[in-house]
């Protein structure tokens, strides 16, 4: 989704806001754009494509100049053009970049029009461009207009705006969408995200809702939404932790599927033992809480959805609470019954997901016992504004399929079973039993891993088909489900998940030798029933592909190719099957020459509804 980048500072700032927009990419987008005030005036330049087209062009044209602003676009409105690329401009005095959306711009675009404003775009961000220059024409300083501007526009923002008369400055405000301040030594600088900024500083603002900041050289002053004057924490980040570099590995998906098992290893460290899981990890009061909950509801998007999902099946059946999961962009809008006793979970990687942001905001009011998320980034909305968070500790996720996260979201929520269930059904033994699975896992994966070049071979049987379909039962089924995902996400090629048991009831119609079937088979007590759905699938007439247990009695042969997944515990089952389902669809999307780590039309963070 959109990114932001923007520096006040003494030497020329068109690198650092290049390689901030280039460290942003990962997020999805569509063109880019920058602004820098060049001796009195503003210079601006903006590419449809890739950040490498915007940086082509800035080579060409030297761009001097400490303060700037910089932006790549994922279009909402008005299509991907040039013409719409930010920054944008009002009357050539000053600049603006916007994610987010404003919902009232066409009201607002009618009366600047009336005005005498002209638009060079179809976007709503001009809107704010020439309402904030509006103000300023009418005396108010920059940081004054952007306060008035911020109470005149309603919808989502998170914008840095530079003016031309006032070269010593930025102003930035965020509502709905991210930003933060990254602190140097006689320069600041602004960011949608702190990755964009670890080559200039580790020390950071993190912004709250309704704020907006003066930034210059030397100083930062923040308002709050009642425009009085706050003052905010300065978080120091581990850049090191944070590399944002691919390695050996050709794209960073497969750098990250590697890195599974350390991040594993991460999340569990200081959390686990080999009998039980530590105290206080959840945050002061967690624990005294657990008692009153009866009751989870988990609320994510995407990827994350898949986790809470398979994770429903653990809490009812390890720790003794009922558990219901939902997709946010749903929960956001029906009227829903709040059982006593119930926690609310939400699980995002990114903690800015618009919709499950919303979704939390909305449960807050609504008589949940108290709220935690499931989180990878550190100093997200969803991190601030919950009461409790879990950190997955992944690393930065830059891919935009999403895996280590999923892995270790899965993680994190089997040590929330073990804390719920430690205080109500789990035995010792059990407790026992599914921590030393935990403690094993890393291992396990690392071993899944070793099934790469097989699947690599496989991978070449994929590339022209158009359809796939993926089976599981239980805990499987949402595996399953995430396969597809993964699939469709990277490679274009349509596929779908079922519960192996429902395939008769209607699927099965779909089913000759142009659609591959790729089954998941652990050797669990749903194993003899799958192996019914199999023989129903093979004798259609397909060829399936069968990720199993080496004692789940699945022999290849040419209707059915058997993949060989170690033999694990059942609890940690899900995890160790995700590995071989990712790297079939890595390697798919590099035969088929995709985008593996930007997909078209994707993007990591959903800022906006
Ligand atoms: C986007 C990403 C997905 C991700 C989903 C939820 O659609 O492309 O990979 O699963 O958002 O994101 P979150 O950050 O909330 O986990």
């Amino acid at each position: 989704m959109c990114g932001i980048v923007g520096a006040v500072a003494q030497r020329d700032v068109a690198e650092i806001l290049l390689e901030g927009l280039r460290r942003l990419e990962y997020r999805g987008y569509d063109s880019a754009g920058l602004a820098v005030i060049q001796n009195g005036e503003l210079q601006r330049i903006r590419r449809v494509g890739k950040v490498k087209n915007l940086a082509d062009s800035v080579a060409e044209n030297f761009i001097g100049g400490g303060t700037g602003i910089a932006h790549t676009r994922w279009a909402t409105h008005g299509e991907p053009t040039e013409r719409n690329a930010h920054p944008h401009l009002s009357n050539e005095r000053i600049a603006v970049v916007h994610n987010g959306i404003i919902e009232n711009y066409k009201e607002l675009k009618a009366d600047l029009q009336a005005s005498g404003y002209g638009f060079q775009s179809d976007t709503d961000t001009e809107v704010l461009t020439h309402l904030i220059h509006q103000f300023i024409d009418q005396g108010l300083s920059l940081l004054e207009a952007v306060q008035k501007a911020a109470k005149t526009v309603t919808g989502a923002y998170g914008t840095a705006i530079i003016d031309k008369q006032n070269q010593d400055e930025m102003v930035v405000a965020r509502s709905g969408s991210p930003l933060v301040i990254g602190l140097g030594i006689g320069e600041n600088f602004v960011a949608s995200d702190q990755l964009a900024l670890l080559p200039v500083t580790s020390r950071f603002i993190y912004l709250e809702e309704g704020d907006v900041a003066r930034i210059s050289r030397k100083e930062i002053e923040i308002f709050d939404k009642t425009g009085a004057k706050v003052e905010r924490k300065v978080n120091l980040v581990d850049a090191k932790a944070d590399s944002a570099d691919k390695g050996e590995y050709r794209h960073y998906m497969m750098k990250e599927i590697y890195e599974q098992p350390t991040c594993v290893r991460q999340t569990l460290e200081g959390r686990l033992t080999s009998t039980g899981v530590e105290k206080g990890i959840f945050g002061n009061g967690f624990e005294e809480m657990v008692p009153q909950i009866k009751n989870v509801t988990i609320v994510a998007c995407g990827t994350s959805y898949h986790a809470g999902m398979v994770a429903k099946y653990w809490f009812e059946q390890y720790a003794g609470v009922s558990c219901s999961v939902e997709i946010a962009s749903e929960f956001r809008y029906r009227k829903f019954y709040v059982h006593e006793g119930s926690l609310f979970v939400s699980i995002s990687q990114s903690g800015e997901t618009a919709d499950t942001l919303a979704a939390l905001r909305l449960a807050q009011e609504q008589g949940y016992l108290s709220s935690l998320t499931i989180c990878n980034v550190m100093g997200s909305s969803l991190v601030r504004e919950s009461d409790f968070n879990f950190m997955t500790r992944a690393g930065t996720e830059i891919g935009v399929a999403s895996t280590k996260a999923f892995t270790t979201q899965l993680v994190s929520l089997l040590i929330l079973v073990l804390t719920l269930g430690k205080h109500k059904a789990l035995a010792s033994e059990a407790e026992q039993a599914i921590c030393a699975a935990l403690m094993q896992l890393p291992g396990k994966i690392e071993q899944a891993l070793l099934a790469n070049s097989e699947i690599e071979d496989l991978a070449e049987e994929f590339a022209d088909k158009h359809h796939a379909l993926f089976l599981g039962r239980g805990d499987q089924y949402p595996i399953a489900m995430e396969g597809a995902l993964k699939l469709k996400e990277i490679s274009y090629i349509h596929a779908e998940a079922y519960a192996a048991g429902e395939l008769k009831h209607g699927p099965i119609a779909l089913i000759d030798a142009e659609m591959p079937v790729i089954v998941v088979a652990p050797n669990n007590e749903l194993l003899e029933k799958l192996h019914s759905n199999v023989e129903e699938v093979r004798a259609r007439g397909s060829i399936l592909y069968v990720f199993a247990d080496k004692d789940a009695k699945f022999q290849s042969d040419e209707t059915q190719r058997v993949i060989n997944v170690v033999p694990t515990e059942d609890i940690v089952a899900p995890i160790v099957y995700t590995i071989p389902l990712q790297l079939l669809s890595y390697h798919v999307a590099v035969i088929k020459g995709t985008d593996v780590d930007q997909p078209r039309n994707l993007a990591k963070s959903v800022t906006v509804e």
